[in-house]
């Protein structure tokens, strides 16, 4: 019979833990002074996290500062993180459509911009570069999300040859 009773107990907690929405809910409160510009430089050192999902925080219901709408990390071939180099978003596709952006890939490899980029409504198509602005990659297809990490997991890294 101890085992129902530890059941119960638990189911309580989360009740009452329910009462207080947690970063990432749906009804979680974001402090609006949370809501500020913020753009990836290059060689800076302020952000963290690499290879992780950036929106998961960065966003409307959680609690990291700046609402991101691109946010990712790219890597050298050895799967150390990158530390220079940018990330071009072409309104559409490349090939006829408008550079809306290029972000600096900073220190620890990431590279993030809250910029409204027309997002999920127009698509965007992703170009890596190196440090000397030369393509070396580019997603094959364009993408209503620039959540990268989302998709681009261990797995499927974005990186440099
Ligand atoms: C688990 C939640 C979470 C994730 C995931 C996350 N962040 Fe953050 N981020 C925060 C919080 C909270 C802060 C503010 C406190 C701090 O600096 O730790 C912050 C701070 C920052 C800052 C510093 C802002 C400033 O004012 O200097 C940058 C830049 C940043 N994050 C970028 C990123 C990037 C890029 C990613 C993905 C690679 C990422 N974050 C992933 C929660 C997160
Ligand atoms: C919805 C999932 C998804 C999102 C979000 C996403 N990608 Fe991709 N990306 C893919 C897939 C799938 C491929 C193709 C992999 C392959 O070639 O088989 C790809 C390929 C790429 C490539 C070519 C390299 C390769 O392995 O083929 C680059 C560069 C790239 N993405 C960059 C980005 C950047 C930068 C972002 C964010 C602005 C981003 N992607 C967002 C799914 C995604």
């Amino acid at each position: 019979m101890i085992l129902p009773l530890l059941l119960a107990c638990a189911g309580d907690a989360a009740d009452s833990a329910g009462d207080v929405p947690l970063p990432g809910d749906a009804d979680y409160e974001r402090d609006p002074a949370l809501n500020v510009d913020a753009q990836s430089e290059a060689g800076a050192t302020n952000s963290h996290n690499t290879g992780e999902a950036c929106m998961h925080c960065h966003q409307a219901h959680s609690n990291g500062p700046g609402i991101f709408t691109a946010a990712g990390s790219a890597y050298n071939a050895d799967g150390t993180p990158a530390t220079t180099g940018s990330v071009q978003l072409w309104d559409g596709s490349a090939d006829g459509g408008t550079m809306l952006l290029e972000l600096p890939i900073d220190a620890l490899g990431n590279f993030y911009t809250t910029t409204d980029l027309g997002l999920p409504q127009s698509p965007v198509q992703p170009l890596l570069l190196d440090a000397a602005g030369t393509e070396v990659d580019r997603m094959p297809w364009p993408t209503e999300s620039a959540s990268c990490n989302q998709c681009h997991t261990p797995v499927i890294r974005v990186a440099f040859p």
